[in-house]
Parts: C-alpha cells; structure tokens; sequence
C-alpha cells in the first residue's frame, strides 16, 4: 500500500529491465515517467501497458550521457509529478557504443561508458534528491560481475564504469542517509527479453541452455519482472534500512564459478 500513488522515474524504460521495472511499479499503484532515448514508440507501448494497470504516467526523452539532457529531463518530472519518490537508473547505450576489446577501444567509445553510467547516475541524483521529501529510494542497475571480476570479457568500458556506478552508490547512500533517502544497486543476472534478444539467434539459444544447465542454479534466465519485483521490494517501506548495498537478482548464478566443473557443483 506503501507504494500506492508514490512517483517513479525509471531510465531506459523503454523496453528490457526498465520496461519490466515499470510495469512492476504501476501493478503497485506508482505513477512513472518512462525515459527513452530514440524508441519513444516503444515508450509509448511501455506508458500503454502501465495504463492498463490503471496507473498513469508521462514520457520524457534524453540522451543520459548528456548531463543537460538528464537535467531537463527531471525538469520535466518535476513539472508533470511536481516531486519524485523513486529514481531508478538503468539506461545503457546498444553494445556497438561501447563494446570493444581493451587494446582497440576508442576514448569515444570509453567515454560513452562512463558518461551513460556513472556520470549519468551522478548527475541525476543530484537532480532527484532535491525532488525528495524523506523517504526516497534510488536504485541504480549494474552487472556487478563485470564491476568485481571482469566477468564478460572483453568489455573493459562498461564493466569499469558499472565498478564506478556501484562506488558512486556507497557515497550517495551515505550523504543522503540522515534525509531517508536509500541509494542502492541490483544486479540482475543473464536476462530474458533484453539486450540479449539483440544478439544473433545461436548466441540467444546458448546462452539460455547455458543457465538452464545449472550456471543458474534456479534452472533459468533472469526475467524483467524479476527485476521489477527486486526493484518494488527496495522501494517498499520496510526496505527502508538497506542503503549503500549491490544486491543480486538472478536465480543465485552468481555463486557459481569455474575453479570446478558444473557437475560436481551441482547440489
Ligand atoms: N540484459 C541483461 O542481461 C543485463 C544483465 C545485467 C545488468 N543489465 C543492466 O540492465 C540495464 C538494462 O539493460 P537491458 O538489456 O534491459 O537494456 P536494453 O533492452 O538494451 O534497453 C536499453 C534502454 O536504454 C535506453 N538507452 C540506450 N542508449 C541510451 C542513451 N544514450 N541515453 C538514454 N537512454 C539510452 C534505450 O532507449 P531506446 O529504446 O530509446 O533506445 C532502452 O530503453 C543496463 O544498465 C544493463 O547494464 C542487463
């Protein structure tokens, strides 16, 4: 009940995790600005499905690398909600912006990584706070394995500008601690209807026997629902003492390495 009424803005909602994020707020009765960058049909489809809900919401578009960008986009939030409860930042540029190997990537391509997330989660939280009253709840979304061990080789970028989103979280979760405001990260494991759908079909096919052969011991991809509910239980009032925290969501594959074949890991 908690959540009813309160206002959420949710980066790259458009489609993927965000989208999921979104309609997962709206089944609790949030209202929720859907960012997009170029897709504003496919935001348009996301505002749609919060709606039949029968929550409400607006869309609002920026390039989140572009510090201006992100500032008139929470001026808009702040005109259409007049305040915000919720800010979760999940947008993340297409893979051919940022992904290359650490000897041939450019300073473009580096830059791109950095400024979509950790400046971009810089920047907008210090535009939401200010729209805070006590209470509010900042969740970023990384891959915390890229960030701790360089898991997905060979994307260097991303993987060290996910290990700066996720510092920037600590020092947020503690300068904004004494107004109630929580600052935390979840780290959804291999997801269903994402990026991953981008990718050729063979790579899609394998990945998915891959977590369902045991590197995800629950037997399955991450879904954007599951996220979305992650996101709803660090947004409910009893999550209110969780701060500062990079939390997994993905059926427990994080556990799982290579130092012993799958089989004898098995439980
Ligand atoms: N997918 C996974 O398996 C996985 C696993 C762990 C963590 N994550 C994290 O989860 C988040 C969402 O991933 P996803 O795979 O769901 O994403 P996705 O389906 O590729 O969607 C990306 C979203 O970001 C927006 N976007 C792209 N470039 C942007 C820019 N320059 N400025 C603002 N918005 C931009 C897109 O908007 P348009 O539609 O307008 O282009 C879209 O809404 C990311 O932070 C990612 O690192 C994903």
């Amino acid at each position: 009940m908690w959540l009813k009424g309160r206002r959420a803005l949710i980066t790259g909602s458009s489609r993927g995790i965000g989208r999921g994020i979104a309609v997962k707020l709206a089944q609790e009765g949030v209202r929720v600005a859907v960012h997009y960058h170029k897709n504003e049909a496919a935001a348009k489809d996301t505002l749609e499905r919060i709606r039949k809900h029968g929550a409400d919401g607006l869309v609002v578009r920026a390039d989140v690398s572009r510090p201006d960008d992100v500032r008139q986009m929470f001026a808009g939030v702040k005109r259409e909600f007049g305040g915000l409860d919720i800010f979760v930042s999940n947008a993340r540029p297409d893979l051919p912006a940022f992904y290359q190997a650490p000897m041939d990537i450019t300073l473009d391509k580096w830059d791109m990584a950095f400024d979509s997330q950790a400046k971009a989660f810089f920047v907008g939280v210090r535009e939401a706070a200010p729209l805070m009253g006590q209470g509010g709840r900042i969740i970023a979304i990384t891959y915390a394995p890229s960030a701790r061990t360089g898991s997905w080789q060979p994307w260097i970028a991303m993987g060290s500008a996910k290990a700066a989103l996720e510092s920037a979280v600590r020092y947020f979760a503690v300068a904004l601690a004494r107004r109630g405001i929580t600052v935390n990260a979840l780290s959804p494991g291999l997801t269903d209807d994402s990026v991953l759908n981008t990718l050729p079909k063979e790579v899609q096919d394998l990945s998915r026997a891959w977590h369902e052969s045991g590197w995800t011991p629950m037997g399955r991809l991450t879904s954007p629902e599951d996220v979305g509910n992650a996101v709803a239980l660090l947004s409910s009032e009893q999550a209110a003492w969780i701060t500062g925290q990079v939390i997994a969501v993905d059926g427990g594959s994080s556990l799982m390495d290579t130092v012993f074949p799958l089989d004898i890991q098995r439980g």
